[in-house]
């Protein structure tokens, strides 16, 4: 049976950790800067010289964050009350030559206020997740392994719409941490899990932060079958590949990405009107198909969709990453054949590239036009996303209440202040000519759009003062062109500057 981490075991633990320290900020404070980006690049020795005197706090960072085995003395004191005894009944410590060792991963987890973080309130958190296989152990993790908070974990958590809703479902909760982020603390949500060891590690996580979460077993949703939600956030396992599972937490059992084609048709009945799903997901880039038609053939009728694809991958790269990913050794016969399946299952179904990225949903009236962007957002973005896609839906609504060339030009318009324009020149003869503009936002998806010297003109005059109408009329006046000609031209490209937050309406 999986181990279960009762509400006393969780109460005791929880004064242990906070009592040392083992918070974020505790760790960040006793390793220091260095040693602290060092453990992060997965260099332990630096972490190990810096937690050397640190008390009870050392050794919780030696035992659960470096791997250690600590003495039986040292690990009663800092554990206490919760005993190792106890510890192990729970699945959280074993028995080791010399003292204790970690079962499972136990890592605090949180949420910086402040202008880097996202939040007005710092949030803090511990999750419970597996241990991942050593590096020794060439076959990688485990079917079931139960991953703890990824990179993949971090841009959906990073990328969530988080203003506050009543009902919420995480969909392939696994460690727990998009609905640990999704509502702040103590608000009741369902989560749902598979396998048992993924529940497990979800109800550990959630009894150790006590927070009321309802587990649900099962796949898919099938758990949630007849529910609907006002949110929806899932990190789905949704590597494409053949149709089976090596690892639970990264193949759907679908060929390609059917489960991801199904999860898109499927969800938005499980939302409350008005309601979003957020999820991460891969579409596959199939020679003579375009993948955005691919991914908008899988929308139902009544749904808003923003799909942002944030990176391509060739196969090879595709099936290395995920093989790195789950710990293999890549030059092992073992990962090489599974490599060569993989790859040649991609090229029987003529597939290019995969695309990687997140789907917005958002349930709307079924007698309302929706509005469907599949867009490129390639590079990185330092700015978390989330803001940006509560910001996406309102601008979407506001362009449909403008959808009427009279409504959008009768309305007042503002460039963004972290809008800059920039200009490009070539060196010549006479120095620098000018060969061409563009404007671009300096924060957020740093949305970019070339312009010519008319829109630049345009963008120039909204300050929020004139209608958007006046403001054409001067220009077509002061360029000696019709009015209505520079109507056809810009109304477009504004709707344009308006959604991707270049313009923004003022009152
Ligand atoms: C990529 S992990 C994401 C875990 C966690 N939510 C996060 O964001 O880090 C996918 C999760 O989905 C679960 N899962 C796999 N197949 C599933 C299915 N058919 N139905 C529901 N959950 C599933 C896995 O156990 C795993 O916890």
């Amino acid at each position: 049976m999986t181990p279960h981490l009762s509400p006393a075991a969780a109460e005791s633990l929880r004064t242990a950790l906070h009592r040392a320290r083992y918070t974020t900020d505790g760790v960040r404070d006793l390793l220091g800067p260095a040693a602290h980006a060092a453990l992060g690049r997965g260099e332990a020795e630096p972490a190990f010289r810096a937690a050397r005197d640190g008390g009870d706090l050392g050794v919780l960072v030696r035992l659960l964050l470096l791997g250690a085995v600590e003495p039986d003395a040292a690990v009663r004191a800092a554990l206490g009350p919760l005993t190792p005894e106890l510890a192990t009944e729970a699945g959280l410590l074993q028995a080791a030559d010399g003292g204790w060792a970690a079962a499972l991963d136990l890592r605090p987890y949180g949420i910086a206020a402040g202008p880097d973080g996202d939040v007005d309130d710092p949030v803090e958190w511990w999750v419970l997740s597996d241990l991942d296989a050593p590096r020794s152990d060439r076959r990688g993790q485990e079917r079931d392994h139960v991953t703890g908070v990824g990179g993949a974990s971090l841009t959906l958590a990073s990328a969530t719409d988080r203003t506050p809703v009543g009902t919420l479902l995480d969909l392939g909760t696994g460690c727990g941490v998009q609905a640990l982020h999704a509502l702040g603390p103590a608000r009741p949500r369902p989560a749902t899990a598979l396998p048992p060891r993924a529940l497990a590690r979800a109800a550990a996580t959630f009894a150790l932060n006590g927070l009321d979460v309802e587990l649900l077993d099962g796949p898919w949703l099938e758990p949630v079958a007849g529910r609907r939600f006002d949110r929806i956030v899932s990190n789905p396992p949704f590597v494409p590949g053949p149709a089976r599972v090596d690892y639970v937490y990264r193949d759907s059992g679908r060929a390609g990405d059917e489960a991801l084609a199904e999860l898109v048709r499927d969800l938005p009945a499980h939302l409350e009107p008005g309601g979003v799903a957020q999820l991460l997901g891969s579409w596959l880039h199939v020679r003579g198909e375009d993948w955005p038609d691919r991914v908008r053939s899988w929308l139902p009728a009544g749904v808003d969709a923003w799909v942002v694809q944030r990176e391509v991958a060739d196969p090879a790269l595709h099936v290395g990453t995920w093989q790195r990913d789950a710990g293999l050794d890549l030059a092992s016969p073992e990962a090489r054949a599974q490599a060569g399946v993989w790859l040649d299952w991609m090229e029987c179904g003529d597939v290019e590239a995969i695309g990687f990225g997140f789907v917005v949903l958002r349930r709307i009236d079924a007698d309302v036009e929706p509005v469907v962007v599949v867009e490129d957002l390639l590079g990185e973005v330092t700015d978390p996303l989330g803001p940006e896609v509560t910001a996406w839906l309102s601008r979407v609504d506001w362009l449909r209440a403008h959808a009427d060339d009279a409504a959008l030009l009768g309305a007042r318009l503002a460039v963004a202040p972290s809008v800059v324009l920039e200009t490009y020149a070539e060196p010549g003869d006479e120095g620098w000519t000018e060969v061409g503009s563009a404007v671009a936002r300096r924060d957020g998806p740093r949305w970019r759009h070339e312009v010519d010297g008319l829109a630049a003109a345009l963008l120039a005059g909204c300050r929020g003062a004139l209608p958007l109408g006046e403001l054409i009329e001067l220009l077509a006046f002061a360029h000696d062109r019709p009015a209505g000609e520079l109507v056809a031209a810009t109304l477009p490209a504004v709707r344009e500057f308006v959604r991707h937050g270049l313009l923004v309406p003022t009152p």
